[in-house]
């Protein structure tokens, strides 16, 4: 087995800084060592992190790989949407593995298994999304946790597609509490929302902006309130996906001063974007369409301020890219067509430097928001998240000085627009070790098809 040598960086944890050197062996970590120590000589490779931070790769935990949607697909398959991931530091996916209404986890699970195997530049795992609740799949459940699949995703939202009632949460949640799966919520009341969208487009308020009037704040607060309750009846523990409301974020945060075992996360998107973008003309306010939708400012900044109390532990992408010609389109002349979701998997790492640079969070919760809290939340740690011995060698080399602009035109998503088109970032992955083989390094990809492995996931870290 070689041995690389990561010499002089300023190695970031999730606690600690500290200039050391990184022992690599094979795939695996097998040290930190003192500056200097004189194994540059004895090291197959040595790579120079001099003035560069050396962090663990980015775990991106909420990322929909060729997602149907709306009569199409996301635009990233495994193969394209895991490189781009590379690219942008981040070295392990979780994406979502869809049961469909009247078939069984397994179907599910095998479809998504199929598309992945043999196409992922990175390592990648699945949470699994249930849409239809009967005892079968319910003992399917048990079976998959055993599996590595540890957590379930509800929807709240899209009633007629995978949305469930409470009576099915509370199921699945009971089922979770028994089982150890982590219950994930989409949380936006969508029975309320629907009759919403249909009295907008009753007006002839077809546009997309209306998308962010009808998926109100308070459907969303109302949403994550009763999710909470249910999951406390259950006696499960419960994470909110893609958060946007500063509402929603006080049911989080007054859940968590209760001691509940409730987590969330939030999503470039709705730290970076304000709900304008959805009245941008000539229906590119289509290009902004997801769910829950961007909102206005004070919104934003809730989110920062619950990223620094830890009232949202993780930040991961819901990465679900349609392009804009036509798949975004699709929805032209009625706005409740639009395929939901946004591009953003390869943009992570440095749209959260860039706050790291404007003060708003410090280094080290830089790396715990994208790497070490997502690891633990859904049982990597410590084999991902971490720079420690025995841990797989995910190593990004990151050059906090480089200046870059993010654009369409030098992305590696498969789509055809960015949402972050022409902001300026500091900060640029350099070199990107996955279980310890260089795949970027200064602009040149070596990453392939198939490298990446499937990984059977523990239960949530934060729990017991
Ligand atoms: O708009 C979104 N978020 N699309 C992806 C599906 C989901 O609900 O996460
Ligand atoms: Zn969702
Ligand atoms: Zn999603």
């Amino acid at each position: 087995m070689s041995t690389t040598l990561i010499k002089g960086g300023l190695v970031i944890s999730a606690t600690a800084e500290v200039t050391a050197d990184v022992l690599v062996d094979g795939e695996r970590v097998a040290g930190l060592l003192a500056p200097g120590s004189g194994l540059a000589d004895s090291a197959d490779r040595v790579i120079d992190a001099t003035g560069k931070y050396v962090i663990p790769g980015g775990v991106d935990a909420h990322t929909h790989m060729e997602m149907p949607f709306g009569g199409t697909y996301a635009s990233d398959t495994f193969e394209t949407g895991t490189a781009a991931a590379a690219w942008g530091g981040t070295t392990t996916i979780i994406d979502f593995a869809i049961q469909s209404m009247g078939k069984s986890l397994r179907e599910g699970l095998d479809a998504w298994h199929a598309k992945a195997e043999g196409n992922c530049a990175i390592d990648y795992g699945f949470h699994m999304i249930i849409a239809d609740v009967h005892e079968q799949s319910m003992k399917e459940m048990d079976v998959l946790v055993g599996e590595g699949v540890t957590s379930f995703k509800m929807f709240m939202a899209y009633p007629g597609v995978f949305y469930s009632d409470d009576a099915k949460i509370l199921r699945a949640m009971q089922q979770g509490a028994a089982n150890g799966a982590l219950t994930m919520m989409h949380a936006e009341n969508g029975i309320a929302i629907d009759l919403l969208v249909q009295q907008a487009l009753e007006r002839g308020q077809t546009d997309p902006r209306y998308h962010g009037d009808v998926r109100h704040a308070l459907l969303e607060a109302e949403a994550t309130h009763r999710a909470i309750q249910l999951a406390k009846v259950a006696g499960s523990p419960l994470y909110v996906v893609h958060v946007s409301a500063q509402q929603a974020v006080q049911q989080l945060a007054a859940a968590r001063n209760d001691g509940l075992p409730v987590f969330a996360e939030t999503c470039p998107q709705y730290l970076f974007l304000t709900v304008d973008k959805l009245a941008e003309p000539d229906f590119e306010g289509a290009k902004y369409v997801c769910s829950t939708p961007l909102r206005p400012q004070e919104h934003q900044d809730a989110l920062w301020q619950a990223l620094r109390t830890d009232d949202l532990n993780v930040v991961s992408t819901d990465h679900c890219p349609f392009c804009f010609k036509g798949q975004k389109e699709l929805g032209r002349g009625d706005f409740s067509k639009i395929p939901n979701g946004m591009p953003g998997v390869e943009n992570r790492m440095d749209l959260l430097h860039q706050a790291v640079v404007e003060g708003r969070i410090s280094r080290r919760r830089w790396v715990e928001l994208a790497a070490t809290a997502p690891a633990r939340m859904f049982g990597l740690h410590p084999r991902k998240g971490a720079i420690a011995p025995g841990s797989d060698a995910d190593i990004v080399v990151y050059d906090p000085a480089a200046e870059q602009v993010i654009s369409a035109a030098t992305h590696h998503m498969n789509v055809d627009y960015s949402a972050y088109e022409g902001k300026k970032i500091t900060g640029r992955v350099h070199t990107v070790l996955s279980r310890g083989e260089v795949i970027v390094s200064g602009g040149e990809y070596s990453g392939r098809p198939g490298r990446g492995q499937y990984l059977r996931r523990a239960t949530c870290d934060y729990l017991g």
